[in-house]
């Protein structure tokens, strides 16, 4: 097969569209997305143009997909059903997450929806701690027994594929067509990228004040306190960089000693840390400017997740909620990552 051939593809938990750009770019066709919200509508339609049906999954069956996975040629067209359910409850970042949460089964859902629909392709991607349960392990092997002989699985460190960015994920693709492999980084061939390459250029912004050219070049205020924090906080470096007087409560306890990740600002040179969507929280995280003295701002965020400069998140004119925003950006499957997925495709495409 050529990489001519026309791949047709829709997008599980869809959000603000990170995964469907990023395939889209390679020339996978995304016909639609689904997502619970209604909130990331405007990114993912305006973004990518693509249908966008806000449903629950669970609520979702097969026949409702039909119509984005057929071609006009059936003899060439080839069928994709990709997605990354929420991670949150699988993320090592969350220790209260068990089976109980009903976000623990949408992995079922996703399979019943391949059950459903029978496409020539599944991708998946996840935080790499969905490796160990139980819930990956019969997704993996319901996928086997459904013709899928050969899933194939891997955590990447997305940094070495061009993200600026350190940030592991659990990448899976499956195909009913013969042995599917992820690409190796060697082969993606993308340049490592630091911060600086990848926000170095936008203007200055303070923090709690938009930019006048780009609404979405804005993160939270701070306050005194945490004024004084981050002026006195260094590139790498952490609370203990700071005078005992502006020190947290909890820091000053032997128990709060280890608290090394939050209160840091960004380096320069090197890729950012794992964006989650508490990146507009000074505190949170390591998620301070590297020289500015603010936390990142919304369009930073999108760049280190590697959206386009011109990726729009909110309609011209309509108020920017700023937690919102950050959630869609947080949460979203880096665009290189939906790149290194439709390149792998057309690689495993063009050895069948
Ligand atoms: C990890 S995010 C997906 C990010 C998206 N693939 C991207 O690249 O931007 C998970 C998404 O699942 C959605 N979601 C959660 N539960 C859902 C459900 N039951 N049905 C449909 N969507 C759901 C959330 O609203 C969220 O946008």
């Amino acid at each position: 097969m050529t990489a001519q051939v026309s791949v047709q593809a829709v997008d599980l938990f869809c959000g603000a569209g990170g995964l469907t750009h990023g395939l889209l770019r390679t020339g996978i066709n995304v016909r639609a997305g689904i997502d619970c919200v209604e909130s990331c509508r405007y990114a993912f339609e305006h973004n990518n143009r693509a249908v966008y049906m806000q449903k629950d999954v669970r609520n979702i069956h097969g026949l409702d997909l039909q119509p984005y996975l057929t071609t006009n040629n059936q003899e060439k067209g080839i069928t994709l059903l990709a997605g990354c359910p929420p991670c949150q409850t699988f993320s090592s970042y969350n220790r209260k997450a068990d089976s109980s949460d009903p976000r623990w089964h949408l992995l079922d859902e996703f399979l019943r929806l391949v059950e459903e629909t029978r496409p020539d392709l599944v991708a998946m991607e996840n935080v790499p701690g969905l490796a160990t349960k139980d819930v990956f392990l019969s997704f993996v092997e319901g996928l086997r027994k459904l013709g899928y002989r050969s899933p194939s699985w891997k955590v990447v460190q997305c940094a070495e594929y061009g993200l600026p960015q350190h940030r592991r994920r659990l990448v899976l693709l499956a195909s009913r067509l013969g042995p599917i492999e992820i690409l190796e980084a060697k082969h993606f061939g993308a340049k490592p990228k630091t911060v600086r390459d990848a926000i170095g250029f936008l203007p200055k912004v303070a923090a709690g004040v938009v930019d006048a050219e780009d609404p979405l070049h804005q993160t939270f205020s701070l306050n005194a306190l945490n004024l004084k924090r981050i002026r006195a906080s260094r590139p790498g470096g952490t609370w203990k960089d700071w005078p005992e007087d502006l020190r947290c409560p909890c820091h000053k306890k032997s128990s709060g000693s280890t608290y090394k990740s939050v209160y840091g600002r960004m380096n320069w040179d090197e890729p950012s840390p794992t964006m989650t969507t508490q990146f507009v929280n000074y505190g949170t995280g390591r998620f301070g400017h590297p020289e500015q003295d603010r936390a990142l701002t919304l369009r930073e965020a999108a760049l280190l997740q590697s959206f386009p400069t011109d990726y729009q998140f909110v309609a011209p004119g309509e108020k920017v909620n700023i937690s919102y925003v950050a959630r869609m950006i947080g949460n979203a499957v880096p665009v290189v990552i939906g790149e290194l997925i439709g390149r792998s495709i057309f690689a495993h495409l063009d050895s069948v």
